[in-house]
């Protein structure tokens, strides 16, 4: 009996989500207009081809070959290197039996490993459901003679896969989409049904929309932030390198735990975040530091204005940063940058500057939850100690219940500056696991950075 084998979808990011594709099999790649299924499937059969398989691309156009192929050499992976059999759009939608026999007779003579129809849906237009079942049965008999991966490409929404005689013969269907918003267009991906892969995969992976990004280099599919599989807390306790915090945190910052730095603007709070990483770098710990408003560079100055001399840190790879315009930041991309970032340089220390700038790209309170709760719990899976900073705008000396996603982190410190004697005070409203100073404490910006006074003001 022949057996499923399992071979590479072609795209890199697919392949980690799917562990590749079940071959001999059929997949339909179905979408609305211009959601990139050609160039999904275009790069699938490129990659292939360079891998040594034989590949065909049945085209359905009315366009020329020519006009396509300048189209398709705007892609970095277009080389070419399949073999292209064109059918014209209009004779297939008039004709579609001749059309068949003509599928038939080039599948017979190129003998493809990986086959790609686009697109499969307008074929048998013309015929009544009875006869264009009959049709799709008769193709689907010719395509499952050969041992083969055979991508059909489908114009269809989202309703009309579930009636579509093609989604029925097809072994697995990945569904293009476009979300538009006021910013900005997400693409997203979803996989409606996938024979023959692991169903604990298979159930994960069906559960959920994937956003997907088109660039000259091709498709990148980005997989959800998780948490370590396995992961064994280390509750250890770390410096957070502001002279006096430790005490208050009941013997400095749990190793696991993640810190929400809040106050209004001018408090310090970008201080704060950068002497707690400095603090790491002097002990040897790998850093990270992801910014929005600032770049690198304008923190590496504030840092130097404190008397802390980051760059040899940069250079030597201990101290990294990822600097993200708000507007064009995709939740999805960044987290996987975050991801890739901390799994290269093994960062043990994470400061994430200014999470209300992330409202800006993501405007939906309940994604921003989610976005922001998959980074913490991935952050913790991993032991980093990790520091958040935010704006507060209401009033001097906010409860928790006023600060956004404070219950999303173990520990909150809030900075506030007295309107009547322009004093700053600190002090720490929550911390898990801890049992913490509920003390109120006076500190000063020196050139030394965040500095706490001895004496407590308010219990
Ligand atoms: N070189 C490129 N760099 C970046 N994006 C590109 C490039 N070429 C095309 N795109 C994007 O890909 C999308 C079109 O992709 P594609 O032609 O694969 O869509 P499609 O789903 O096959 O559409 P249709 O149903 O019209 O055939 C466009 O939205 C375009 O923005
Ligand atoms: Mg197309």
């Amino acid at each position: 009996m022949e057996q499923l084998r399992t071979i590479s979808c072609g795209i890199e990011s697919l392949d980690k989500l799917l562990g590749g594709f079940r071959t001999p099999s059929t997949i339909l790649i179905a979408g609305t207009a211009g959601v990139g299924k050609t160039i999904l499937s275009l790069q699938m059969l490129s990659e292939a081809a360079r891998g040594g398989e034989k590949t065909l691309y049945i085209p359905i156009t009315t366009e020329k070959e020519h006009k396509l192929k300048m189209y398709h050499s705007t892609l970095d992976f277009f080389d070419g290197s399949f073999q292209v059999h064109a059918i014209n759009r209009q004779l297939s939608e008039k004709d579609p039996l001749t059309t068949l026999i003509d599928i038939g007779n080039v599948i017979e003579s190129v003998k493809p490993d990986r086959l790609v129809i686009d697109p499969i849906t307008p074929l048998g237009f013309g015929f009544v459901e009875q006869e264009r079942r009959r049709f799709f049965y008769t193709l689907d008999s010719i395509l499952q003679e050969r041992d083969m991966l055979t991508l059909l490409v489908g114009e269809l929404v989202r309703e009309e896969l579930h009636r579509s005689v093609v989604s029925h013969l097809s072994d697995g269907i990945i569904y293009l989409s476009r979300a538009d918003t006021d910013a900005r267009a997400d693409h997203h991906l979803e996989f409606i049904k996938m024979r023959g892969i692991d169903p604990g995969k298979r159930s994960e992976i069906t559960a959920c929309k994937y956003i997907y990004d088109i660039t000259s280099s091709g498709f990148t599919v980005y997989p959800r932030l998780k948490p370590e599989e396995d992961f064994r807390l280390d509750d250890s306790r770390v410096e957070a390198g502001i002279p006096g915090l430790d005490g208050m945190l009941g013997g400095g910052m749990i190793k696991y735990s993640s810190t929400l730095v809040a106050g209004r603007p001018g408090t310090g709070k970008k201080i704060f975040g950068l002497q707690f990483i400095h603090q790491g770098l002097q002990n040897g710990e790998p850093g990270l530091i992801i910014t929005f408003e600032d770049s690198p560079h304008q923190l590496l100055m504030d840092a130097k204005r404190m008397g802390w001399d980051l760059m040899p840190y940069m250079e030597t790879g201990l101290l990294r940063f990822i600097c993200t315009n708000p507007g064009n930041m995709y939740p999805a991309e960044h987290s996987i940058r975050i991801k890739n970032n901390i799994e290269k340089t093994g960062a043990i220390r994470v400061f994430f500057e200014g999470i209300n700038s992330l409202e800006m790209s993501i405007p939906d309170h309940l994604k921003l939850r989610s976005y922001l709760h998959s980074l913490t719990s991935y952050l913790k899976s991993k032991n980093i100690t990790s520091l958040f900073t935010t704006d507060t705008t209401s009033c001097d000396c906010p409860g928790d219940e006023m600060i956004d996603f404070a219950y999303l982190m173990d520990s909150v410190v809030v900075l506030h500056s007295s309107t009547v004697n322009s004093r700053m005070y600190m002090n720490v409203t929550k911390s898990r696991g801890t049992k913490h100073k509920n003390a109120v404490k006076e500190y000063s910006i020196t050139e030394e950075g965040i500095k706490l006074r001895t004496d407590t003001l308010l219990i």
